[in-house]
């Protein structure tokens, strides 16, 4: 806990003008630039400058200023008439950067220079107390975890609206059925319903990774200052409960050097990536001519310049490459982050360009996803064809015999292979093996035996928890339709999302 605050309305403390006049030389700068006789050579200016990126954080960073400025004047270490003015000031800040008029200028390196030097401009050298007790350390770590909360915020809401659309699918078609594959090969008949609901399971696990992630990230770095904490008597509780954070970061040199919560959330959108990318990887096999599984309508396709019969599914296909670009993203902050000793270094402000990069794909990804999911219609007919194909119900004849003549395991799996090598000589699928064709493999087989073969009977059966059966799939999406209408209403109630 910070020194209790000391009444609001008391004068303030007489602090020093924190920003020093601009000097005599003009081209040194003006933040730091007290020491320096000359301004940086153009290629430092370069290198150095990070305004064209952040400049994504300015909402962020007003708020923060906000925030800090408040407290400062409960805490009597700015002049309520100071403060007024600043906040002034930066409301002037904020309508110049909605509207566009905003002059973000590359010689003033970053967002928290613009803003102040912009500051400086408008409301004079009362503008230079705002830095007092902070520094850009704090201030950036708190305006990019801000950054990255919203960002994850928006992952759960958009998580949540893709499971509401593959929950429809599976409602649809909760005894649509299809083939099961392992290795890409015909394996036993499924459910497209419970295909559907695979995914999400995936995007409820993600969820709670981004739910997680924001738990843990929800600490608020303000008055770390540069990485020692500082000797004005502020109050990192009032900040951090303006700025929505659970608690004040108890080390400071933690609060200004780490950016493990950046990399959590490229590390989650990371596996939530590598899970769209294998639902876009079905679709194109499922759209593709030789299986014919489900269609995308116009709105999800493009053709080609050439062919005039294609259909390409080019919004799943940059799905499944996205994933490239998020794991990349994640791989380069880590290595940025690698073996920098504490606390800060100037190799953080490499932080920002991965994970908004990553933000984009990941958030135009999930909006694509989520409407192929809602475009594609399963050729149901086409489904059906392929799940009886491949033999699939094979294990269903083996299950048969375990149970209706006792026989062990492996050897009715050997008997129901018989079956197969026969089917297969003739050409022809299991379900169209007579009695006596299957009695000519294994005397005891009786006609109860030919129901097994059918698909329905086989996805019928399968009626474990988590099983593919119809009725499973529909008790699943009855629970999801709630859990779903549960957290909308949630969502409702504190006024996000629709
Ligand atoms: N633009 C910097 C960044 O993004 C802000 C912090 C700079 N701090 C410093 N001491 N140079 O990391």
């Amino acid at each position: 806990m910070d020194t209790p605050s000391t009444d609001p309305a008391a004068p303030a403390v007489a602090a020093p003008n924190h920003l020093p006049e601009i000097p005599g030389d003009r081209s040194a700068n003006p933040f730091w630039g007290g020491r320096f006789a000359r301004g940086p050579a153009e290629v430092m200016e370069r290198i150095n400058t990070s305004i064209d990126v952040d400049s994504r954080l300015y909402a962020e960073d007003l708020a923060g200023s906000r925030a800090h400025c408040r407290m400062l004047v409960v805490a009597g270490i700015l002049s309520r008439e100071d403060g007024d003015s600043i906040l002034r000031g930066l409301d002037v800040i904020e309508a110049e950067i909605r509207e566009g008029r905003f002059d973000f200028r590359r010689d003033r390196e970053d967002i928290h220079f613009n803003v102040e030097a912009r500051l400086t401009e408008l409301i004079g050298p009362a503008a230079g107390r705002l830095h007092t007790a902070r520094s850009r350390n704090d201030q950036v770590a708190t305006d990019f975890k801000l950054w990255v909360r919203t960002a994850l915020d928006r992952l759960a809401l958009k998580l949540s609206a893709l499971q509401a659309e593959l929950v429809a699918q599976a409602a649809a078609h909760a005894d649509t059925v299809m083939p099961g594959f392992t290795h890409l090969q015909t394996a036993q008949p499924v459910t497209f319903g419970h295909h559907m609901l695979a995914y999400v399971e995936m995007a409820e696990r993600d969820r709670s990774r981004v739910l997680d992630a924001r738990a843990r990230l929800n600490e608020c770095p303000l008055g770390s200052a540069a990485l020692a904490g500082t000797s004005f008597p502020i109050d990192r509780d009032a900040t951090a409960r303006e700025l929505g954070f659970d608690r004040p970061t108890a080390n400071s040199l933690d609060a200004v050097a780490d950016r493990d919560f950046a990399l959590e959330y490229l590390s989650v959108g990371s596996i939530l990536a590598m899970h769209l990318s294998r639902l876009a990887e079905e679709i194109v096999i499922w759209c593709s001519s030789p299986f014919r599984f489900v269609t995308l309508t116009d709105a999800f396709t493009t053709g080609s310049s050439i062919m005039p019969q294609k259909r390409n599914p080019d919004a799943a296909e940059l799905v499944r490459a996205k994933v490239g670009r998020i794991v990349g993203s994640f791989n380069s902050l880590l290595l940025v982050m690698k073996g920098l000793p504490l606390a800060y270094s100037k190799d953080m402000q490499e932080d920002k360009p991965p994970t908004f990069e990553a933000a984009d794909s990941l958030e135009l990804a999930l909006d694509a996803m989520i409407g192929m999911v809602a475009d594609m219609t399963p050729n149901k007919p086409a489904l059906r064809a392929a799940a009886g194909g491949g033999f699939s119900t094979a294990t269903d004849l083996a299950d048969w015999l375990v149970i209706h003549i006792n026989m062990p395991f492996r050897q009715a799996h050997h008997v129901a292979g018989r079956a197969v090598k026969l089917a297969e000589d003739r050409g022809v699928g299991l379900e169209d093996l007579t009695l006596s064709d299957l009695q000519a493999v294994e005397p005891k087989v009786t006609a109860e035996a030919l129901k097994v073969l059918s698909v329905d009977f086989s996805v019928a059966s399968r009626t474990s928890y988590g099983g593919t059966a119809p009725s499973r799939v529909r008790e699943q999406v009855a629970r999801w339709q709630a859990v779903l209408a549960a957290r909308g209403r949630d969502l409702q109630a504190v006024g996000a999302g629709a």
